[in-house]
């Protein structure tokens, strides 16, 4: 099927499509479908015995109950047309990212008219990646899509704007605090264990994107993710109070400046709108102790231990996800990423940090 030969309307359907993960924004969806597209969906509307969850054990992130032709119909849809990525069979330690959250653009226009799959699968999963085909060297398209998902761009500090570039670049960058240069982390060679971006924030970034220019080549630098819903599975239920209770002061780097040194903040917290476990980490900017409550210090503790070896936790992404020119945007509090020892300096990732719940305006 070539996007020429699709129809507006019913590319536009399998865009909705994408984010067609449960129930009510499957009905969505149907409603809002074209009419050969509604009949063939009809085809698969009959009573059905069998879910996912019969033959995916929820695997596929979509709704357990959701009737497996449907499913089946729908990943067959995705399969097929280009406007989707297709992953290679993962690997056992290698992420699955839920159906219809790995995009294709062909071109600026056709990504931009993307923006409501993208929004609806990053607040339903959390984390979605975009092969770009056409080049896009200023990182453009990424502020673009940010901006037509209806979300805001953040700056990084006083003295940068939306887009840093994360790379060796052993010269830093001038931070307002000390007047001079200052060499971030996200700028040396060195390993970056698990953490949140912005966690030294008052509030947090809630999203983040990378467009990576140029990969590590020589084998470093592997980009690893740990969902929040993972982490917590592994806390005791003493800690997990503690950290969702306890505020805790939270060092801002240099770097990153804003006119405040500290900043403090719960490390765990509940969505109210979404029920949701949310994240806010990264170990070297808490104070040392943690705090004065001992409890809250034997539950940071008890983090640290299960994030003290990166490999114990978290998958990687493929191959064919982490290359030149795909952007991945995250959502930032559900979860935690790091990477290895950087091996190839010339390994090049742009980021924009940003607010505001895809897909739905002010
Ligand atoms: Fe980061």
């Amino acid at each position: 099927m070539s996007l020429a030969s699709q129809t507006p309307r019913s590319t536009s359907c399998l865009l909705r499509l994408a984010g067609y993960t449960t129930r009510a924004s499957g009905s969505t969806a149907l409603r809002s479908t074209s009419r050969p597209m509604l009949r063939l969906l009809h085809e698969f509307q009959s009573p059905l015995k069998t879910s996912v969850a019969s033959l995916e054990s929820g695997d596929s992130g979509l709704d357990t109950s959701f009737p497996l032709q449907e499913f089946t119909f729908l990943q067959n849809l995705i399969k097929n047309t280009p406007l989707f990525l297709q992953p290679s069979k993962r690997k056992v330690d290698e992420f699955q990212f839920p159906l219809g959250t790995t995009f294709k653009a062909s071109s600026r226009e056709i990504g931009l008219e993307m923006k409501d799959a993208f929004a609806q699968a990053l607040r339903e999963y959390g984390i979605i990646a975009i092969e770009l085909g056409f080049d896009d060297p200023k990182s453009h398209f990424m502020l673009e899509v940010v901006e037509a998902m209806g979300c805001t761009p953040d700056t990084h500090s006083s003295t940068e704007g939306a887009l840093w570039d994360i790379t060796y670049r052993p010269s830093g960058v001038i931070s307002q605090k000390t007047a001079g240069s200052v060499v971030s982390r996200s700028h040396s060679l060195g390993e970056f264990a698990w953490h949140t971006d912005g966690s030294f924030e008052a509030k947090p970034q809630r999203f983040f994107g990378l467009h990576i220019i140029h990969p590590d080549k020589l084998g470093g630098g592997i980009f690893r993710v740990l969902p929040v819903n993972d982490l917590v599975k592994l806390l005791s239920p003493v800690s997990l109070e503690a950290l969702h209770n306890h505020e805790f002061e939270i060092q801002v780097p240099p770097e990153f400046y804003k006119g405040t040194a500290t900043n403090r903040g719960k490390l765990l917290s509940i969505d109210p709108e979404t029920g949701r476990y949310l994240v806010r980490f990264r170990r070297d900017i808490l104070a040392n102790p943690p705090s004065d409550d001992p409890v809250a210090n034997t539950a940071v503790a008890e983090l640290n231990a299960i994030l003290e070896k990166p490999d114990n936790v978290g998958q990687t992404f493929s191959e064919d996800i982490f290359k030149e020119n795909v952007i991945i945007l995250m959502d930032n509090a559900r979860f935690l990423h790091c990477r290895t020892e950087i091996k190839d300096p010339r390994r090049l990732l742009r980021r924009v940090r940003f607010n505001g719940t895809p897909g739905v305006r002010k």
